[in-house]
This record gives structure tokens, C-alpha cells and sequence, in this order.
């Protein structure tokens, strides 16, 4: 694991910002994988700018989210589709038939996952992908005690990861209880990922992740076993870590 440790949230998401762009001048075909939440948010916004400024092309690219949450119709506010194209897709020229997120309203969800699969090894795997962590340690929706062999499938959010984006809804009631999210096993097969978290809340998980033993218990601590991760962490996220 690379580890870099930065002063705050700005930061963090300049220097992924630039490890994205280096990707894409490297292959401007690369297949990224996304995410949402509000880690990720100032890194797209960085990454608007360089494309504004014409130092990165989307033509080429090609993107597969992590994770959507089931029974949400995509132009709900709280839908991640309706997120990605508010935070990103509506700013840069990815072409609309190359950016993939799982659907959340697809009539068999099992056919779903699968299909959602196969998108992502028919575009030859994914180049970098994008993640943070929730405070249980989980990656995409892959809460505590899962399966490192899953793949794309459906899963219950954790208590914890309802509780966490009811701050997104009216009330908790309105917080989907169910998701499909990429599976560990699909995130591992990656050529590459970069990890980013800011905030004291995020501490403990991220001193689990990499100093602590690898178990489904903190999904993320697979990470270790991951030969080209990139962790970009703040000074408040990073202050748990015991190296
Ligand atoms: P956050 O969520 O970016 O909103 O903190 C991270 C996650 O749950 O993966």
C-alpha cells in the first residue's frame, strides 16, 4: 500500500485528481471505476477543471460506478445515477453509452448483476478505480462480514451505513435498505485503485484498513492484499494509523 497523507480534504482531492489525469493522458481509453458519496465530490470537481482548461479528453473514456441503490428510480435526487451526472457527467464529454451504473430499477436484479458484470470484462477490466470508506470499513456497499469472492450482487446496508446517509433523505425511513454494488472480488481485479478519506470519523476504519488484520469484518482491510493501491488520506483520517 502506497500511503499519502495530506493536510485536508482539498488536498486530497487535487492529488487524486492528478493520478486520474495522469491515467487518462497515459490511456485515453481507460476504464475507470467511480463512486459517490461525499468523498469523491471534490476530486471531480478537480478533474471539471482540468478538462475545462483542455489538459484531458473523455471522449475515449469509458466508466463503471461501484454501486446504486435498489427500488430508486435514476432521476430520484438521491439516486447515484442522478448524482454522477450532477457532480460529473454533465460537465465533461464521456459519452453517455460509455458511463455504467448498476440499475437499481432493473426487473430481475439477479440478471442485473450479472450483466453488470460482464459489461466490466467485456471493457477489458477496470484500470483505476475510485474508492472511499464508510465508517464500518466498508468499500463500494460491501458492508462488514461479506464475501471476498463476491461479485456484482445485491446486499443489505449495514445499520450503521443507513444511519450514515440518512443525512442525504428527509428522514431515515426514506434511506434505501438494499443496494447492488460491485463485489470485492470485482474491486481486487482492478489493475489499480486509489482510496480516499477525510475526517476524524473516518480514523478507525482507515488504521483497520492498513494496519490491521485482514478480515471480511473491516471489508476494506483486503486492500493489503492489492499490489498497486494508492491511499490519499488526511491529516484527521490518518491520525489512527500505527505504522
Ligand atoms: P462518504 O461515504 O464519502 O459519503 O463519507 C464513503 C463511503 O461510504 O464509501
Amino acid at each position: 500500500m502506497n500511503i499519502i497523507v495530506v493536510k485536508d480534504y482539498s488536498e486530497m482531492s487535487r492529488k487524486a485528481a492528478h493520478l486520474f489525469v495522469g491515467q487518462i493522458l497515459q490511456k485515453p481509453n481507460s476504464v475507470l471505476g467511480l463512486a459517490t458519496g461525499s468523498t469523491p465530490v471534490g476530486l471531480y470537481k478537480e478533474l471539471i477543471k482540468f478538462y475545462k482548461e483542455g489538459m484531458i479528453d473523455f471522449e475515449n473514456v469509458i466508466a463503471f460506478n461501484l454501486d446504486e441503490y435498489l427500488n430508486l428510480d435514476p432521476t430520484h435526487e438521491q439516486s447515484y445515477a442522478r448524482f454522477m451526472e450532477e457532480n460529473l457527467f454533465q460537465f465533461i464529454n464521456m459519452k453517455e453509452k460509455n458511463h455504467h451504473i448498476p440499475s437499481g430499477t432493473a426487473l430481475e436484479f439477479e440478471a442485473e448483476c450479472d450483466r453488470y458484470e460482464e459489461l466490466i470484462h467485456n471493457a477489458g477490466g477496470i484500470d483505476l478505480q475510485i474508492l472511499g470508506i464508510g465508517r464500518n470499513g466498508h468499500i463500494g456497499f460491501n458492508e462488514p462480514d461479506i464475501k471476498f469472492e463476491a461479485i456484482t450482487h445485491i446486499v443489505q446496508l449495514d445499520e450503521q451505513t443507513i444511519n450514515d446517509n440518512a443525512r442525504f433523505f428527509n428522514n431515515i425511513e426514506e434511506v434505501p435498505k438494499t443496494a447492488i454494488s460491485m463485489g470485492i472480488k470485482t474491486i481486487m481485479q482492478s489493475r489499480g485503485i486509489i482510496l480516499l478519506a477525510s475526517g476524524k470519523e473516518k480514523a478507525d476504519a482507515v488504521a483497520g484498513m492498513v494496519s490491521g488484520k485482514i478480515t471480511p469484518e473491516l471489508p476494506a482491510s483486503v486492500l493489503q492484499l492489492h499490489p498497486n493501491v494508492t491511499i490519499i488520506v488526511d491529516e484527521a483520517a490518518a491520525s489512527k494509523i500505527n505504522l
